[in-house]
């Protein structure tokens, strides 16, 4: 049994880890930013009796990183999924832009992710873990598009964060990896995207499972693919 933490586990593809992982018997640290109003996750916790744990964390939030990091102070995190993003208004353009929401994008798409993990490193140091950040194939150079900029710059910088972390965590043998989930049917992915939650989420897990340090610092997509930059 793996103790995996998921950050944005109300809903989407967080919420999707955090049925799978305990479906097959991992026990599940879900995250959410506000578990009151989180009736899906509050379910499926009832329904896995001490598989799941839910606790309050808004990411972009530092008391709330840090309020978490006490709660678990001494436990040990065999994998940490950094999955919370949003994806920003229409208005997204480079010669048009909300640059409030571009601050936010890039607060919870790409600062977050790095405080989270670093506030719970010594989680994950203590179970010699695994750690996973949620990215997404319209942050790749090859995938040149200008639309919702603010959204892919902030993945973009995601990936070089990790990989930088990937390479400060190498002597510690604490891999890393960046996943993109391909283009998902969830609020985020919208009614029209092609691949079903389970099915990407499926694909992810088995690239955690997988991970190790000859994959650390890579980018890879939910069917294993090694994505280049
Ligand atoms: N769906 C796709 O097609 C797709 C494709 C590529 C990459 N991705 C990436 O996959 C990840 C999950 O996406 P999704 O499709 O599941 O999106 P989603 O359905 O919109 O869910 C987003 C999750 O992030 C959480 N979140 C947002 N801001 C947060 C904050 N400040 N603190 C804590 N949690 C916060 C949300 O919580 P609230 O409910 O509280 O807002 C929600 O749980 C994201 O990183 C996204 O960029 C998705």
């Amino acid at each position: 049994m793996a103790v995996i933490l998921v950050t944005g586990a109300n809903r989407g593809i967080g919420l999707e880890f955090t049925r799978q992982f305990a479906a097959r018997g991992d026990r599940v640290i879900a995250t959410a930013r506000e578990p009151e109003a989180a009736r899906e996750l509050r379910a499926l916790a009832a329904a896995h009796p001490g598989a799941i744990e839910i606790h309050a964390l808004d990411v972009v939030d530092g008391a709330s990183v840090a309020s978490l990091a006490r709660a678990l102070a001494g436990r040990g995190v065999d994998v940490l999924i950094n999955n919370s993003g949003v994806y920003g208004p229409d208005r997204q353009s480079t010669v048009d832009m909300d640059f409030d929401a571009f601050a936010e994008i890039l607060a919870v798409n790409t600062i977050a992710p790095l405080r989270v993990t670093q506030a719970l490193l010594a989680n994950v140091r203590a179970a010699r873990g695994k750690i996973v950040a949620i990215s997404s194939r319209v942050s790749l150079f090859a995938e040149a598009g200008s639309d919702d900029i603010a959204y892919r710059v902030s993945k973009t910088a995601l990936n070089r964060v990790f990989q930088a972390l990937a390479k400060d965590l190498m002597p510690e043998g604490l891999p890393v990896l960046m996943l993109t989930p391909g283009w998902v049917r969830t609020d985020m992915g919208g009614p029209e995207a092609p691949l079903a939650v389970d099915d990407s989420v499926r694909g992810m897990i088995a690239q955690i499972d997988a991970l190790d340090m000859t994959r650390s610092g890579q980018l890879r997509s939910m069917r294993g693919e090694l994505l280049p930059w």
